[in-house]
């Protein structure tokens, strides 16, 4: 099962409609509630990073009986210092942006906490890659 978003940078209103969708499609495939709480924190962050930090983004999100796969591809700034950025509580983020509640600097550190797989690639001037994959437990599986 294939799902594609649209991600517009700046636009506040619209965050985090790819992970209520995607919330509910996993409810529906009766995915666990601990494995949904992971996917939709990690793909709700990742989709905040784009509005806040981006100027637009595809979001692709893969769900199969093993895993779910969130790839977001966005054109953007870029992130120079990755490990940097992945640092708690390190934040460029605007004013603008932290006047709406966000640039804490807990995004990426929580996406990490709650993937089994992160990957992060960027150019800068150009964009930025995140990869995301939650496995679905093994639990499920054997049954
Ligand atoms: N998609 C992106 N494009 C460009 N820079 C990004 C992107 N995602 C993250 N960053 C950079 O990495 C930093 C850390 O990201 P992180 O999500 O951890 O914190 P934040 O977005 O600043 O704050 P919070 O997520 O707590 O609201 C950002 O401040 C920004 O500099
Ligand atoms: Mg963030």
């Amino acid at each position: 099962m294939l799902f594609e978003f649209h991600i517009e940078g700046g636009n506040f209103n619209k965050a985090g409609i790819a992970s209520s969708e995607i919330k509910k499609a996993l409810k529906q495939l009766n995915v666990s509630p601990e494995i949904i709480k992971r996917v939709v924190v990690a793909l709700y962050e990742a989709e905040i990073n784009v509005v806040a930090h981006a100027f637009e983004a595809n979001a692709f999100v893969e769900i199969d009986t093993e895993k779910i796969h969130i790839r977001i591809i966005d054109l953007g700034p870029g992130i120079s210092d990755i490990d940097k950025a992945m640092e708690e509580g390190f934040s460029t983020a605007s004013p603008e942006v932290r006047e709406m509640g966000f640039g804490a600097g807990m995004g990426l550190p929580n996406i990490r906490k709650n993937a089994d797989v992160l990957n992060i690639k960027s150019v800068v001037g150009k964009g930025t890659e995140v990869e995301i994959i939650v496995l679905i437990s093994a639990v499920l599986n054997s049954e």
